[in-house]
């Protein structure tokens, strides 16, 4: 395990992928038989694919939205863990997540930015109207802000669009003191050059992944494992527990 000389109040910046939801029975996207394996990316996850069949993509986000729903689906011992890091560190512990669900606030983290979205946010393109939504979007759907029909879209970001937060991400990396990289492949950019962000300002830079990632080599330590395994056993090493 790394040496991990902080002091209480140093910054952590934690960016999380699939991988930390994958023990909770979320599947991945790149691993064998991961979403990206059962439907194409560009048919789903493009603004082109919603332009050429807005029900296919609905389809696909109601039933990723309706399995949040499942009893069975609940946040793991790697999003606890880092929940009781944020409420014991004296320091800020900023969680920049990719993924869409809602284990980390599950969990009881609190200071969580999900830079690709939400599945259980809706957002009309027609004046922007963003709200909590539980249940499914129809293309007969009203807006119940402005009133258009079928213009609302799950407040997902898609290939080619702008992922959410990007200056308080960069913001965080410039002061971060360690950078956590859990459960993500690395392939997907901006998320895959925050360790290279990090690294640049002084950030000691740590990988907790089932395998080592595209950008493995960028961090100071990579360890390998199981994020319910790996997680809990640092946050324990952090608090001086382990
Ligand atoms: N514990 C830790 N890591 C795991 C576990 C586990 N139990 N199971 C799988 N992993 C690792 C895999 O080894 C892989 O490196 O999680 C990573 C998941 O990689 P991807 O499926 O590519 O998911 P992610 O990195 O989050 O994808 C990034 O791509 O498609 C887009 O928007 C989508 O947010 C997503 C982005």
């Amino acid at each position: 395990m790394a040496d991990l000389s902080l002091r209480r109040d140093d910054a952590i910046v934690i960016l999380t992928g699939a991988g930390i939801s994958r023990e909770s029975g979320l599947h991945t996207f790149r691993d064998v038989g991961g979403v990206w394996s059962q439907v194409k990316l560009e048919d789903v996850a493009t603004p082109e694919g919603y332009a050429r069949d807005p029900q296919q993509v609905q389809d696909f986000y109601n039933a990723r939205r309706a399995q949040l729903a499942d009893p069975t689906i609940n946040p793991n011992a790697a999003h606890l863990a880092l929940a009781a890091l944020e409420a014991a560190w004296a320091g800020p512990v900023f969680i920049v997540t990719q993924n869409v669900d809602d284990l980390h606030e599950r969990a009881g983290s609190r200071a969580v930015l999900h830079m690709h979205g939400e599945l259980r946010r809706v957002r009309c393109t027609a004046c922007g109207d963003n709200r909590e939504i539980d249940g499914t979007i129809t293309l007969a759907d009203v807006c119940p802000n402005c009133g258009s029909i079928g213009t609302r879209r799950p407040d997902v970001v898609w290939f080619g669009e702008m992922p959410y937060g990007m200056d308080r991400i960069y913001g965080a990396l410039a002061e971060c003191a360690l950078f956590l990289s859990i459960g993500t492949s690395g392939t997907v950019y901006p998320a895959a050059g925050f360790v290279a962000e990090a690294r640049s300002h002084g950030a000691f830079c740590l990988e907790l992944n089932l395998e080592p990632s595209q950008g493995a080599t960028m961090f100071h330590q990579a360890l390998t494992g199981p994020a319910t395994e790996l997680v809990p056993n640092l946050v324990a090493k952090l608090l001086g527990r382990g």
